[in-house]
């Protein structure tokens, strides 16, 4: 069974591809297009398919578009309703619907031999379902679904039982909890869709003095869903909207104590929703996705406080994860439809599923920017010996990450211990100053350093940085004493832990900067190039490109 998923008609697009059952590929089309976020989150741009993604898939697997059993589009035009009607405003949202219906002609056209009959579509909000409670590390699970809006709904509670979803609840349009935070986003000067991120790292420096005023414009229902108020934002603090890049200094007043209000807001109704789906469930797992579950402080409370054993998110768990969900969901239920026994997916272990290169072929790459490049013998020490030394490192190993999260395969790592690394990375990046960086630690070790949700693969909780260890690692503490960590299991990263180990023995720290390789705001790099490219415009000391490393200083006395 041969299933490609597309995610395309809100933001983030992308493609996934399922092959008997295992998942093969899958890529964001920013990666590519090196556009970030792919594109512009309007109805405009609903036509648009991920069609560099789509033709990566088809390749990485061999494969070509008349092989495919079906195409799952996650998005299904028949559930929508008159934006009027959803008590939206927004007089473009038929473009939405009007192009989702053409979708599969839009399909044919951009997938030379495809039949437009081969085109299912998949609910928004049970593609993103699918994507965790189908990939979890066990069948069956309380699955929650939250993000800005689906179809006519922005919130999903259900219960996967041996791969099947019931749907509990589902909380209707205008009532939206990733509105709610897209609103404050704009109204803080960030682009909606794309920097929610950035205001759950600024509520961090206020305070939630208005708790109470959001307690009565955001509270849950008792059919498991929820209500949020039109919020006079104006009121709580001047909008920043429109504003060239607001200056830092000034969000941290009366912006950070409204964005920490409505963070903690978000962050107890989220617990009651969770509380209720385990109570129907009486599951011990539970399950999430949609945008709103990248909101890594508020699933380190639901793993503290739920009640569930475990909490498990799936790491692409905005749109672009749609197209994996649909795409497992739409394989299962073809092998239904046939009679078959459907398959079990396998767990997912790994967001390594981008493209990745051989290493004859990143020495291919290096030759041909004729860079005097060395392949070690010890790759590990070569490269700790340059962090032990406070020098800046791009990491490129493996398959690209599906999903917003460096996690080792494309990232730029830095000594933890020099507190003058935040504004050094932040820098490279582009980024503001206030925007932690995060750390990657060696599973063994992380109880020691950590107090949170371990083990941590994909970094979507926090975790508090154990006093006596704040001190060591002052560039991965965040002001308020956490760090969003990563843990490196060895049997899964043995290239990145025999990295950890080798700083370790150096340094004492098991312990690294890892932020997501890219700089100024580009998407991360993907291909041997994009790092070459970032290598050559970036205060970068070292670039590994597999099992080989280029030094920045060789390259200078190469020149002369
Ligand atoms: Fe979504």
């Amino acid at each position: 069974m041969r299933v490609l998923g597309v995610n395309a008609v809100f933001h983030d697009p992308s493609a996934a591809l399922i092959v008997d059952g295992r998942v093969v590929a899958a890529a964001e089309e920013e990666r590519f297009s090196r556009r970030k976020h792919g594109k512009r989150p309007v109805p405009f741009s609903a036509w648009e398919l991920p069609e560099l993604a789509i033709r990566w898939c088809l390749a990485e697997a061999g494969l070509r578009a008349q092989d495919l059993d079906a195409v799952a589009y996650s998005f299904d035009p028949a559930l929508c309703s008159a934006a009027g009607e959803l008590g939206l405003h927004d007089p473009w949202d038929h473009l939405r619907q009007d192009y989702a219906r053409r979708a599969p002609w839009f399909l044919a056209a951009a997938m030379p031999g495809l039949d437009p009959d081969a085109v299912r579509f998949v609910p928004h909000h049970v593609a993103h379902a699918a994507s965790a409670g189908l990939l979890a590390p066990a069948p069956s699970s309380a699955c929650l679904v939250l993000d800005g809006r689906g179809e006519r709904a922005s919130h999903l509670s259900g219960h996967y039982v041996d791969g099947q979803l019931e749907v509990l609840a589902a909380q209707a349009l205008p009532h939206s909890l990733g509105l709610l935070y897209e609103d404050l986003t704009e109204h803080l000067g960030f682009l909606r869709s794309s920097d929610e991120y950035k205001v759950m790292a600024l509520s961090s420096y206020g305070r939630p003095i208005h708790l109470d005023d959001f307690r009565g414009l955001v509270r849950t229902t008792p059919d498991g869903g929820f209500v949020t108020e039109k919020v006079d934002w104006e009121a709580y603090a001047p909008t920043l909207r429109g504003r060239p890049a607001a200056d830092e200094r000034e969000l941290m007043g009366v912006h950070a104590d409204l964005a920490a209000s409505v963070q903690r807001r978000l962050e107890e109704v989220l617990l009651e929703l969770a509380r209720d789906v385990r109570e129907r469930t009486g599951e011990r797992l539970l399950t999430m996705a949609g945008g709103t579950a990248l909101n890594c402080v508020a699933n380190t409370v639901l793993a503290r406080d739920a009640g569930f054993e475990q909490v498990w998110v799936q790491p692409a768990a905005g749109d672009a994860g749609t197209a994996l969900g649909a795409a497992v969901h739409v394989a299962l239920e073809l092998e239904r439809e046939g009679g078959q026994r459907a398959f079990v997916p396998e767990p997912m272990t790994t967001a390594g599923l981008g493209p990745g290169w051989s290493d004859a072929a990143l020495a291919a790459a290096l030759e041909a920017a004729a860079l005097p490049y060395r392949t070690p013998a010890d790759l590990a020490g070569t490269v700790a010996d340059v962090l032990a030394a406070d020098g800046v490192v791009a990491w490129f190993a493996g398959r690209s990450e599906f999903g917003p999260r460096a996690l080792g395969h494309r990232s730029l790592l830095a000594h933890p211990g020099h507190a003058h690394n935040v504004e050094r990375l932040n820098a490279v990046k582009g980024r503001e100053q206030f925007r932690p960086v995060a750390p990657v630690v060696l599973l063994e070790r992380a109880a020691e350093i950590l107090d949170g949700p371990l083990p941590s693969p994909f970094m979507l909780f926090v975790h508090d940085v154990r006093p006596a260890w704040r001190e060591r690692i002052p560039a991965v503490v965040h002001v308020d004493g956490t760090a969003r960590a990563q843990t490196v299991d060895p049997d899964a990263e043995p290239a990145l832990a025999a990295l950890l180990r080798a700083f370790e023995s150096r340094t004492g720290l098991p312990v690294l900067i890892n932020t997501s390789l890219n700089t100024a705001g580009r998407p991360m790099v993907d291909s041997p190039r994009d790092a070459l490219e970032l290598f050559g415009s970036a205060p970068v000391d070292l670039l590994v490109l597999g099992p080989h490393v280029v030094h920045r200083g060789r390259v200078a006395e190469a020149a002369r």
